[in-house]
């Protein structure tokens, strides 16, 4: 076998799947309207790999350490009959984890049956609770009193939820305090999300950001919180607990504080390339491989291009790379 080229010597444990490039949505800060307009071009849905070409490529993944698969898009539940590429999924010796990012609108609808397949959790975007900034992040005036069902839902179906709420400065800092009242009353865990130059439409500058450093400042002045320790290796958030309470609260860093040297994810766009870096600006087509390979070659194809993965977006961000360096939108690598 080849040497690791890897700076930092990273293995490969998880695969993040985006399985439509569409979403029901417009977050400013992912899918800004004034780009994904109703004239944007969004992949044939004859791109899309089949589930049972999915299943093949996690099956070869899994051979060389892939334990968890996260679905993602766009939005994921707008793919249809997402609940059997889940039964599929979790059928695969070796996966242990199977999680879905999704923006809870068709989870009323969903909840029950995803789990019924083998979905474990849901993190939930959700980005503010006051209904006129809620309504204009998402850009599409959606109201969160259909997010909150879809929490409600999953909490219901059992399913393990997150929320996940992307800080922009000016735009919903102002909501921190309200969110992490909202859930902490709830017992649910709220993550906060420093925003980022992903993609070449959302207009980032490093002055948008929020950063961990601030966020905890603000939740320190109401609540008492307490640094605890990563649930597992590469943990992309870190994690606090409000005191005397089983509630936790998490803070994703990837620009005050990045995290690659734990990054152990890879993603898979949903016409079949992977991508070794949410970062990256050029994907490795696995199609052709899925279709014609046997599985051990499947499995040495995925191998060889992890063995030379260098990435290390975050931990070089300036605002000149930011700027600069073409990149793929989130939407299409699956955030
Ligand atoms: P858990 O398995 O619940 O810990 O999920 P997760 O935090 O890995 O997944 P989720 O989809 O909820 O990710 C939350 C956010 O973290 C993403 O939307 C990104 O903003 C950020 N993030 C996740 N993975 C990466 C990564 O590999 N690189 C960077 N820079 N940011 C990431
Ligand atoms: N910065 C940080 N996170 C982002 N997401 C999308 N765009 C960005 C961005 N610019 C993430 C959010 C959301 C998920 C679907 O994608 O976490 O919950
Ligand atoms: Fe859709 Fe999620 Fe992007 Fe918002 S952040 S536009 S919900 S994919
Ligand atoms: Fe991993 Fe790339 Fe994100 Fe760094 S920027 S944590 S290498 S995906």
């Amino acid at each position: 076998m080849e040497p690791i080229k890897d700076f930092y010597q990273r293995p490969l444990h998880d695969i993040r799947i985006s399985v439509t490039d569409k979403c029901n949505f417009r977050c400013g800060y992912c899918m800004p309207a004034e780009i994904f307009g109703p004239d944007f071009a969004f992949m044939p849905k004859e791109q899309y790999l089949t589930f049972d070409e999915i299943e093949k490529l996690v099956t070869a993944m899994s051979e060389i350490g892939v334990e968890k698969v996260r679905l993602t898009g766009g939005e994921p539940l707008l793919r249809k009959d997402l609940h059997e590429l889940i039964a599929k999924l979790s059928r695969i010796p070796g996966i242990k984890d199977i999680a879905l990012t999704t923006n809870a609108m068709m989870l009323p609808k969903l909840a029950g049956k995803l789990k019924a397949a083998g979905l474990q959790r849901v993190n939930i975007s959700m980005d503010a609770i006051k209904e006129d900034v809620f309504k204009k992040m998402n850009g599409r005036n959606v109201s969160t009193k259909p997010v909150i069902k879809g929490i409600d839902a999953a909490i219901e179906a059992g399913l393990e939820v997150k929320i996940n709420m992307v800080v922009q400065k000016g735009v919903n800092d102002d909501q921190i305090l309200p969110m992490a009242r909202f859930f902490k009353e709830r017992g649910v865990m709220l993550r906060f999300i420093e925003f980022m130059d992903v993609g070449s439409t959302n207009g980032w500058k490093m002055s948008s950001v929020v950063t961990k450093k601030e966020i905890i400042t603000m939740l320190s002045e109401e609540f008492e919180v307490e640094p605890a320790d990563p649930h597992y290796y590469g943990e992309v958030a870190d994690r606090y607990i409000y005191k005397g309470t089983d509630t936790e609260v998490g803070v994703i860093s990837s620009v005050s504080d990045s995290f690659c040297s734990t990054c152990t994810r890879a993603r898979l766009s949903a016409d079949g390339k992977m991508y070794t870096c949410l970062f990256a600006t050029e994907g490795f087509d696995l199609k052709e491989a899925v279709q014609t390979k046997d599985h051990a070659g499947l499995t040495e194809a995925v191998a060889s291009i992890w063995r030379v993965r260098k990435d290390r977006y975050s931990d070089e961000r300036t605002e000149e790379t930011a700027k600069n360096r073409p990149k793929i939108e989130m939407s299409y690598i699956g955030g």
